[in-house]
């Protein structure tokens, strides 16, 4: 359950039932239900019943919300003062704390005088001595949302104060969850959205070692019968062998159409389970549990699913969107730290592409970073989502994601795999913003700001020395060919901000 709370004024009901048709969600409102039960508006409550009958009527009220399940309230300005209701709201679900400046709430509270006279009146008069006495209780909430702007700005915000989104765009909409704690709650995520089992649980060896029990844990104690499948780490295992594997066993362990298959681990097993879900009876529901930083800001959004050839990367696959994502940034916690650096050269990637605040993050360097993934993760996930759902099927926008990858793919090819995709990233990223710097998109400020953040990061900026600058250029345009385009570019005019589509004749020159 998702809470909302903060001075009158704060816009807890719009951006509530904002936030509520954003997450298609149940909406409440305390207040409103108050004067529904009671049958009278709230001053005449306290005028008959003084404050401490109005505030019996609001525990009630919230008592009757958390025992409804899932949904978004919100809350009355002075609902938590209360320690015991406080406590019982914070074990239901999450608050989040409107806050916005006095002359605002002032502004908000004139505008709304009509529909409540008396209640409004009353509270511009009162509310600079309220908000003095209020200030640290309001505080005191770990979740705090900035709620001056316009409400769709705020409810996207207040969304990634709570890791939590909704997909859409391609088949049914989805919640992504970013999450602590996530993976104890497995069972009952797929419970509350009425998947049905048994449940194939797909992981990798290492994975697997570390948190397949608690997974494992969590679903049965969620009432469902589960079997575990594996198969060896690695990207050599991406295959079409790996997949026929994985259908083989989902027969021995009598899935059937309305069973459901949950992805356990990084990019490598989410893509291929996703994609084995997609044809196994011409499609079983599936569930991703990103395990790795990449496949948690990047390979388990957005619905693309597949395998390897020999031939090539990824060249097998299916749109395929899954029913839930459920990242816990707890489990990057045995994730080795050449894998986090390496996730974190799409991060910062994502950074540019769409949340300067993100990249400020990274801009901290690896300690600080490291220290906690949370929000790192929740910021990540948002600028992705943001970005599939304006172009899930990869037409226009979605462009913007390959900041980085045109030459990275190229050089992380010519590497043989030395070096890891997200160090690729990082290197393709830096050429970006010098082409971009060098088109006159960018100053050369950029340069330096990405450089310096990538390296601080403990990743490559540069090509290495001993790789082959023509077998780079001449990888750029075979994987442009096979699909089927001219070299086009996603280039950084400033962090926040990237322009597709652009084609640069003489890019080879930048390598030189
Ligand atoms: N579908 C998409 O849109 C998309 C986007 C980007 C990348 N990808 C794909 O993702 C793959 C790369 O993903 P990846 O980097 O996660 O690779 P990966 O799945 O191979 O994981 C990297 C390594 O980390 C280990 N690991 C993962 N989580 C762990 C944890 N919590 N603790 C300990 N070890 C853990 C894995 O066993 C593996 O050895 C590539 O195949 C790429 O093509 C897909
Ligand atoms: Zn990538």
């Amino acid at each position: 359950m998702i809470f909302l709370y903060g001075p009158p004024g704060a816009g807890k009901s719009t951006v509530g039932r904002a936030l509520a048709a954003a997450l298609e969600l149940p909406f409440w409102d305390a207040d409103e239900a108050i004067e529904q039960r009671a049958g009278m508006v709230i001053p005449a409550i306290f005028a008959q019943e003084g404050e401490a009958g109005f505030r019996a009527r609001e525990a009630a009220v919230i008592a009757d919300f958390i025992a409804q399940g899932d949904g978004v309230a919100a809350l009355g300005g002075g609902a938590l003062l209360n320690a015991a209701l406080r406590a019982q709201v914070e074990a239901a679900g999450a608050v989040l704390c409107l806050q916005a400046p006095l002359a605002v709430l002032l502004q908000r509270l004139a505008a709304a005088e009509g529909e409540r006279p008396l209640l409004s009146t009353n509270l511009q008069e009162r509310l600079p001595h309220l908000l003095a006495q209020r200030a640290a209780h309001y505080a005191s909430f770990a979740r705090q949302l900035d709620a001056a702007g316009e409400p769709d700005a705020v409810v996207w915000q207040a969304q990634i104060q709570l890791g939590r989104y909704r997909v859409r765009g391609m088949g049914a909409a989805y919640d992504a969850l970013v999450r602590r704690g996530g993976l104890a709650q497995l069972g009952d995520l797929l419970r509350a959205r009425g998947l049905r089992g048994p449940v194939a649980l797909v992981s990798d060896e290492n994975v697997a070692g570390f948190w397949a029990e608690t997974a494992v844990a969590s679903l049965q104690s969620a009432g469902y019968s589960t079997h575990t499948i594996l198969m060896p780490p690695g990207e050599e295992h991406k295959t079409l062998q790996t997949v026929a594997n994985f259908w083989e066993a989902f027969l021995a362990a009598g899935l059937e159409r309305s069973s459901t298959a949950v992805a356990l681990g990084g990019g490598v097993v989410g893509d291929l389970a996703g994609f084995a879900a997609a044809a196994y009876l011409r499609g079983v529901p599936w569930v991703v549990v990103p395990t790795s930083l990449l496949a948690m800001v990047d390979a388990s959004l957005g619905g693309k699913t597949g395998a390897d050839l020999p031939q090539g990367k990824n060249l097998i696959g299916a749109f395929y969107p899954p029913k839930l994502v459920l990242a816990d940034p707890d489990v990057l916690s045995t994730l080795p730290e050449v894998e986090l650096r390496s996730g974190l050269g799409e991060v910062v990637k994502h950074g540019i592409i769409g949340d300067p605040a993100l990249f400020d993050l990274c801009a901290r360097g690896w300690t600080a970073v490291s220290a906690d993934w949370d929000e790192l993760v929740r910021r990540a996930t948002a600028v992705k989502i943001a970005v599939i759902v304006e172009d899930p099927y990869e037409q226009g926008r979605r462009a913007a994601l390959n900041l980085g990858h045109t030459i990275g793919h190229a050089v992380e090819l010519v590497s043989g795999f030395q070096l890891r995709h997200g160090e690729a990233v990082a290197i393709g990223t830096v050429l970006a913003a010098k082409l971009a710097a060098r088109l006159g998109l960018a100053d050369g400020g950029l340069v330096d700001e990405v450089t310096a953040v990538l390296h601080n990061l403990g990743l490559p900026t540069q090509i290495p020395a001993e790789l082959d600058r023509g077998a780079i250029i001449q990888a750029v345009g075979v994987d442009k060919k096979r699909k089927g385009g001219k070299v086009k570019f996603a280039l950084p005019r400033k962090i926040g901000d990237v322009q597709v589509g652009i084609d640069v004749p003489d890019w080879p020159q930048i390598l030189m």
